[in-house]
């Protein structure tokens, strides 16, 4: 059974980070994000290409957090609003106590070890507060720096790809 019940967004903090929900005014980066060539190289997504996709987005990802069907933070550097990245979960299973994680960084904020904090601060919260045992990321195979920070965080590649996608591993964390 997954506790989903919080009555307003958590809110997370580590000791460089504050994890916060997305609002309107952040369509700039939020744009910014899904725009760039880079972010979405292994990313199978559609980029967005205006202000108005991003504040869609911005939308639908509160909609989600408000049915509970995922979880969307934006990663800050405590003391700047402006994002330097996401983290969400979704893909929630009661079942088996299973979701998924995804996450981007802006090029200038990767290689700093901050998705690594946000990452490790996420998912311990969604082992405490939601009960989540189980997380599993699909990755390109040629992706090597989300593989890397994978590892780092104790997932583990399964033997199955994705069945949809053979270019994409699964990763899977247990805890
Ligand atoms: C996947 C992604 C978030 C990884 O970003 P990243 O910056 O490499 O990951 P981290 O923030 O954890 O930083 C780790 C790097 O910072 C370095 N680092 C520097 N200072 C550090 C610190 N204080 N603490 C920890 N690591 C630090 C680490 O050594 C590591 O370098 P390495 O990759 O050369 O080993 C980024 O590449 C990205 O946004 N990619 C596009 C989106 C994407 O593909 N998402 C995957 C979805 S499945």
């Amino acid at each position: 059974m997954l506790n989903m019940t919080f009555t307003s967004f958590p809110v997370l903090t580590t000791e460089r980070l504050t994890l916060r929900q997305l609002s309107e005014s952040d369509k700039q980066d939020i744009f910014a994000l899904r725009s760039d060539i880079h972010i979405n190289k292994y990313l199978d997504r559609q980029p967005s290409k205006s202000l108005e996709d991003a504040t869609n987005f911005i939308n639908k990802v509160n909609d989600n957090i408000k049915n509970r069907t995922s979880l969307y933070w934006a990663i800050t550097i405590t003391g700047n609003k402006n994002i330097v990245g996401t983290i969400c979960l979704f893909d929630f299973s009661a079942e088996d106590d299973k979701c998924e994680i995804g996450y981007e960084l802006l090029t200038n904020y990767q290689g700093r070890g901050i998705m690594k904090e946000a990452a490790e601060k996420i998912i311990g919260y969604a082992v405490k507060t939601i009960g989540l045992k189980i997380f599993e990321a699909f990755t390109h195979k040629d992706n090597q720096s989300s593989t890397r920070l994978l590892n780092k965080l104790g997932f583990k590649k399964s033997a199955n790809h994705d069945q949809t996608n053979k270019d994409l591993f699964v990763f899977r964390l247990a805890v």
